[in-house]
């Protein structure tokens, strides 16, 4: 049985509570404030539930709700005020130290007895989904911590260090091919096909991690294999033709090949998200072969580009309130841009007619 505390200093409330509690808690009586806390300080972790009087010598029914919210005691332990203060105040002020439930004298036995039920259920319920989500963050706490361990691992490695050398290498080569385009044909028709590359290499801790949410096996020979975005490259450009274009002239060299293509921007995701996505197969020239290494490449416009990272801060960031209606904003938006780079174009083709 767990213990119930009713401070009060009339003896009589205090006897008329015992008399409908007693069968359901093991009962311990304060005659004033600072008897309460003498009680919950020795039974706090046993206690199902606090009821408690305002007016009271030594120490006031306030007091006690202020150290106990001090001690971290009101978050776990309901209390119910049972007070003869009529004032919406006095009530108020109790609801902001914590209590659970306020109930006003006379009171009717039976239904006090209702009420500290409500209370300790709605108590009880919520405790454990406190507990449940603390054991949760703790579990992805601990999973954290062994994708760091085995990212180290990997990174120790000899043989991880040399691949992502050649990621390196590869990524460096198509970049370098693209520069050459850009500069062509900024040559040849004063206009550069795009605005700018940015590159990366997957970190070892995420390499693991989709390696590991994927199923395949944590190993070098399993990272060539299975992943195709360790080496990323993203090229913003003006305007859409100009996707397609490099892309074209990207995968028209002689020695680069097309594993896979995705193109969101004529089949966009349900949220709106357009690029047009490239898995290359480049050859790098090492000191004694030379190999073929892959690259994803991620072409967009500048538009699509600044909607596509705010878009990237909605998913890490799950606890954002009004989600949903971000997401149809944020789909609406994907439309208007893509209308928007269409006009861009058309205007561009309008300037370059009419100068002949
Ligand atoms: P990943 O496991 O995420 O690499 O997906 P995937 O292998 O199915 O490839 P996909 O071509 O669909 O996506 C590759 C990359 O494009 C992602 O890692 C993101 O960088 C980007 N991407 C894809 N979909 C979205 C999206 O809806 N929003 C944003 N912001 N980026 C996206
Ligand atoms: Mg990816």
């Amino acid at each position: 049985m767990r213990r119930i505390i009713i401070a009060d200093d009339v003896e009589l409330n205090r006897e008329l509570l015992r008399g409908v509690l007693e069968d359901t808690y093991l009962v311990e009586m304060a005659e004033d404030g600072e008897e309460a806390l003498a009680k919950l300080a020795e039974f706090h972790q046993e206690t199902a539930v606090v009821l408690l009087d305002l007016k009271m010598p030594n120490m006031d029914g306030y007091t006690v709700l202020e150290e106990m919210r001090g001690r971290g005691w009101t978050e776990k332990i309901p209390v119910l005020v049972i007070s003869g203060e009529d004032a919406a105040e006095a009530e108020n002020r109790c609801f902001e130290l914590g209590v659970a439930d306020f109930v006003h004298k006379p009171f009717e036995g039976s239904i006090v007895k209702n009420r500290i039920k409500n209370a300790v259920d709605l108590f009880a319920g919520r405790n454990q989904l406190a507990q449940k989500v603390e054991e949760q963050a703790k579990a992805l706490k601990e999973r954290d911590r062994i994708i760091q361990l085995q990212a180290e691992k990997l990174r120790e490695g000899r043989a991880f260090v040399k691949l992502m050398m050649e990621y390196r290498s590869a990524m460096l080569e198509v970049e370098t091919r693209l520069k050459v385009l850009n500069d062509e044909f900024s040559i040849e028709y004063n206009r550069n096909p795009f605005e700018s590359i940015k590159s990366r290499l997957k970190s070892p801790a995420s390499i693991y991690e989709k390696l590991e949410r994927k199923g395949f096996p944590i190993s070098v020979e399993s990272i060539e294999e299975n992943l195709t975005d360790v080496a990323g490259l993203r090229v913003i450009c003006s305007f859409p033709d100009d996707i397609y274009r490099l892309a074209d002239l990207c995968t028209r060299q002689d020695d680069i090949s097309l594993i896979r293509k995705k193109d969101y921007i004529k089949y966009p995701k349900c949220n709106g998200y357009r690029s047009l996505h490239l898995i290359l197969s480049v050859p790098i020239f090492l000191s004694d072969r030379k190999k073929y290494v892959k690259v994803e490449v991620q072409f967009r416009t500048i538009a699509m580009d600044f909607w596509a990272s705010l878009e990237h801060k909605l998913k890490y960031k799950k606890d954002v309130d009004e989600a949903d209606g971000i997401i149809l904003q944020l789909k609406a938006c994907a439309d208007s841009i893509e209308e928007l780079d269409y006009q861009m174009q058309e205007i561009r083709d309008r300037i370059d007619k009419s100068r002949g």
